[in-house]
């Protein structure tokens, strides 16, 4: 067997144009605020894309860069001037945070409503008790991506390879609302293997390169690899061996091309949730 790929552009790049189109029909611009703090290269070009992407769908959006050496209190004190801002409806403070800062103290402070990364204990515990109302980025496009797969969700047994706040744990909330079966497997499971061998879906997010071998993956399955990965020679790897787990997957992933655009898209879709949320 071959695997079809599933195009996570082609799909991210549909709902980027539902998400424009919406907006070219609304009396007000969603207001987007992407905060970075210190000189991270990776998050300069994340923070680029978002605001780059933010302003393509007509958002009000703009990135407020702080110096390394910036408090814990005084980004408490931007993050509060925005939450009290009527023209934001979505904050993103960009992690990782310099290690002087507390980064679970400032995503508590982000008011939830305007908190369109999904992290605040309130969005994490609202998804986990079943009334989901901002969702992680990631995980969210996932969903997306199967759902435009094709692939059966109600009662089929998932496998999410990774526990992190940010992908695995509200991966697994995701599809258990879907109706899937879900197992959450990780690095200290046992056999890890004959675990993802069960899977129908299968989800890593465990961000080692190519972790994840073609004997572990069931004829048929569907593999979405969350992983991105550079390998000393500049190559982009997932955590899956894409070209062996091909030869059993009904339908994969590849990286880049993916999951890594959806993130971007479900951003947007999160913002523009939180402002019709907030301005009726
Ligand atoms: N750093 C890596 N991924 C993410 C993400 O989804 N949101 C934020 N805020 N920072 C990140």
């Amino acid at each position: 067997m071959t695997a079809r790929l599933i195009d996570g552009k082609a799909v991210a790049a549909e709902l980027r144009r539902g998400i424009a189109a919406r907006v070219s029909t609304l009396p007000f611009r969603p207001g987007l605020r992407v905060v970075r703090v210190g000189e991270d290269p990776a998050s300069g070009v994340y923070v680029r894309n978002k605001d780059k992407a933010a302003q393509e769908v007509g958002f009000d959006s703009a990135t407020l860069h702080l110096p390394q050496a910036t408090t814990e209190a005084e980004l408490l004190a931007v993050v509060g001037r925005l939450n009290g801002d009527p023209a934001v409806d979505g904050i993103l403070v960009q992690l990782p945070l310099p290690a002087h800062i507390a980064a679970d103290r400032v995503i508590a402070a982000v008011a939830p409503e305007k908190d369109v990364d999904g992290f605040h204990p309130l969005n994490a515990g609202l998804l986990a008790a079943g009334q989901p109302r901002l969702v992680p980025c990631t995980p969210k496009g996932v969903m997306h991506l199967l759902r435009a797969s094709g692939a059966v969700l109600a009662g089929a047994r998932a496998v999410v390879l990774g526990r992190s706040q940010i992908v695995g744990r509200p991966m697994a909330q995701l599809l258990l609302a879907a109706d899937c079966t879900v197992t959450v497997a990780h690095s200290r499971t046992r056999d890890l293997a004959a675990e993802c061998r069960r899977a129908e879906i299968l989800v890593a997010a465990v961000g080692r390169p190519e972790m994840v071998r073609g004997d572990w993956i069931a004829d048929g399955a569907t593999v979405i690899d969350v992983g991105i990965n550079r390998l000393a020679d500049g190559r982009l790897v997932g955590d899956v061996a894409f070209e062996e787990a091909s030869a059993h997957a009904e339908a994969i992933t590849p990286v880049p091309g993916g999951v890594g655009p959806m993130t971007i898209a479900c951003l947007l879709e999160n913002t523009l949730e939180a402002a019709m949320a907030r301005r009726g």
